[in-house]
């Protein structure tokens, strides 16, 4: 691209601390330009400071040292309005829009003005034109909490553009829409034709590679370098990413035991908006057996994993946990009753954001030995405790209990959940998406754990949409589709093609 050495946005000596609570700078000393017509990747495992550098050069951080200029002039960007009135648009990690308005509602919440009169017709004729322009189809009429979270994040990226940008920053789009990324790229690259600097955050080294001109490599808040794309390849982008790093091997033996712990029949339960999610779902799982389920996100998968764990009622079947019935119990029960929990909201359900590390770590715990006994918590056990948890699952944390696990990255809260619901070698685990969010690194680290878990008995309910997960954790695997279980495969005789055909199209043939 001509243009391509026009520098829009740059960083430079970038460095974030925040007092009192971490000894080593979170951004150490970080330099990073994006140009006009790029899209420039920005690199790193789970903690290593992308989403803090987008907060900085979208206005939400103040820097503690270091300076951003745009266009070659210094700038200081103290609030968000800032960023957008030099140029610069960002969109979160986490979808955040208000759920009753509209798209164009939402969309003309952001824009100022001084009377409260919003003119509806208009913003939604934008949105159509900026939607057509950049295949990012939305509905602006519709209600976002209609919306897949697909559209969601395609209307979070229009709202960005309305503010007409020249520099848009991307966190973490892909780990929403895994499935669905190449549309997304499809329009990062239409935006970067015309012009506009983007910057992309990933923890995907093969997205680096597919997606950007250039690519900045993080780790623990420092950068490891920038490279063109065109010029470096994996095993590079592996060893700044990580030092050296040596995937897994993972080894399965043969299930042992032939005793059911979870079973479920002629299951049929409602969605949201009380259309049929389920039916006639029937499987059952043994002792150190995984069941793995795959298929799109929306054909009924995180239905069923509710109604296991009693957040969702059952309106026909029943659910028997170690052959007694669970059908309907309240989710207490259910965890009483040895049913761990790797939920897909992770930060909704999976932890209390305002709560400390160490809180959450005994979140379902407290009120039974070793962590309390009949009067008293007993804190020097949750210390220990949440010591190990946070060490074996290399949770980046600065202190147990002042740390909200609010501040934690997302990666981190996953590391954290992990840890929590498997450390007791559960009878009965659901695991949903258990390695979204995860680097590389802590997602072999997660496979081994699961075979671990398997090999001392964990039945394993396991829903992924990435199929290399499936095969590589999966005794048998079963396919969902339009909230029925299409076909049911043993995983070593699974083939990779049929099982993609029944995924897209719920038949064997077409
Ligand atoms: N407000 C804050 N106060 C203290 N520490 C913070 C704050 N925000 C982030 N951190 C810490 O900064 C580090 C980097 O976090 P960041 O969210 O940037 O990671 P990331 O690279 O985006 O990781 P992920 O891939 O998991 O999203 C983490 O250890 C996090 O706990
Ligand atoms: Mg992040």
């Amino acid at each position: 691209m001509e243009s391509g050495s026009d520098i829009i946005l740059e960083g430079k000596g970038l460095c974030k601390g925040f007092p009192g609570v971490w000894k080593h700078l979170i951004l150490d000393h970080i330099d990073i330009d994006i140009r006009a017509g790029e899209i420039h990747t920005l690199l790193g495992e789970n903690g290593a400071g992308k989403t803090v550098i987008a907060n900085c050069l979208s206005g939400f951080y103040m820097l503690s040292e270091g300076q951003i200029y745009v266009k070659g002039r210094p700038v200081t960007l103290k609030s968000p309005k800032d960023a957008i009135r030099h140029g610069i648009g960002m969109v979160h990690q986490e979808l955040a829009l208000v759920k009753p308005f509209t798209i164009a509602q939402n969309i003309a919440l952001g824009i100022p003005s001084s009377d409260f009169s919003f003119p509806i017709p208009e913003v939604e004729e934008r949105i159509r034109e900026l939607s057509q322009k950049y295949k990012l189809f939305v509905d602006p009429s519709a209600r976002v909490e209609d919306l897949s979270v697909g559209e969601q994040q395609r209307a979070e990226i229009i709202k960005v553009l309305y503010h007409d940008p020249e520099i848009l920053i991307l966190d973490e789009p892909t780990s929403l829409i895994s499935a669905d990324a190449n549309h997304l790229f499809d329009a990062l690259n239409s935006m970067a034709e015309v012009g506009y600097g983007i910057l992309f955050i990933t923890h995907k080294i093969e997205e680096a590679m597919e997606v950007g001109d250039r690519v900045t490599v993080l780790r623990l808040g420092k950068s490891m370098g920038t490279r063109e794309t065109a010029k470096t390849d994996k095993t590079e982008l592996v060893k700044l990413m990580f030092g050296e790093h040596t995937p897994v091997h993972l080894e399965r033996k043969p299930v042992k035991s032939n005793r059911v712990v979870l079973e479920v029949k002629n299951l049929e339960a409602l969605s949201e908006d009380e259309e049929p999610a389920l039916q006639d779902v029937d499987f059952s799982i043994r002792e150190g057996e995984i069941l793995g389920f795959a298929g799109v996100s929306g054909n009924g998968q995180s239905e069923l994993a509710e109604v296991i764990t009693g957040l969702r009622r059952v309106t026909k079947g029943q659910v028997f946990i170690n052959e007694k019935n669970y059908t309907n119990h309240h989710p207490g029960e259910i965890i009483k009753a040895g049913v761990a929990h790797i939920p897909a909201k992770r930060r909704e359900m999976g932890v209390v954001e305002s709560m400390t590390v160490a809180e959450n770590v005994v979140l379902k715990d407290i009120r039974v030995p070793p962590f309390s006994n009949a009067s008293f918590i007993r804190v020097s056990q949750i210390t220990g405790h949440t010591k190990k948890i946070v060490s074996r699952f290399g949770v980046l944390v600065s202190d147990l209990w002042k740390t909200q696990v609010r501040i934690l990255s997302g990666g981190n809260i996953q590391r954290l959940i992990l840890g929590r619901e498997t450390w007791r070698i559960p009878k009965c685990i659901v695991a949903v998406y258990p390695t979204q969010g995860l680097d590389a690194k802590a997602i072999d680290q997660t496979w081994e754990l699961f075979m671990k878990l398997r090999e001392a008995g964990s039945a394993i309910f396991l829903v992924s949409e990435d199929l290399n997960e499936i095969m590589a954790l999966s005794d048998r695997i079963a396919i969902m589709y339009k909230g029925k279980i299409a076909g049911m495969f043993e995983g070593s005789e699974a083939k990779r093609e049929e099982i993609g055909l029944m995924i897209a199209t719920g038949a064997s043939k077409s």
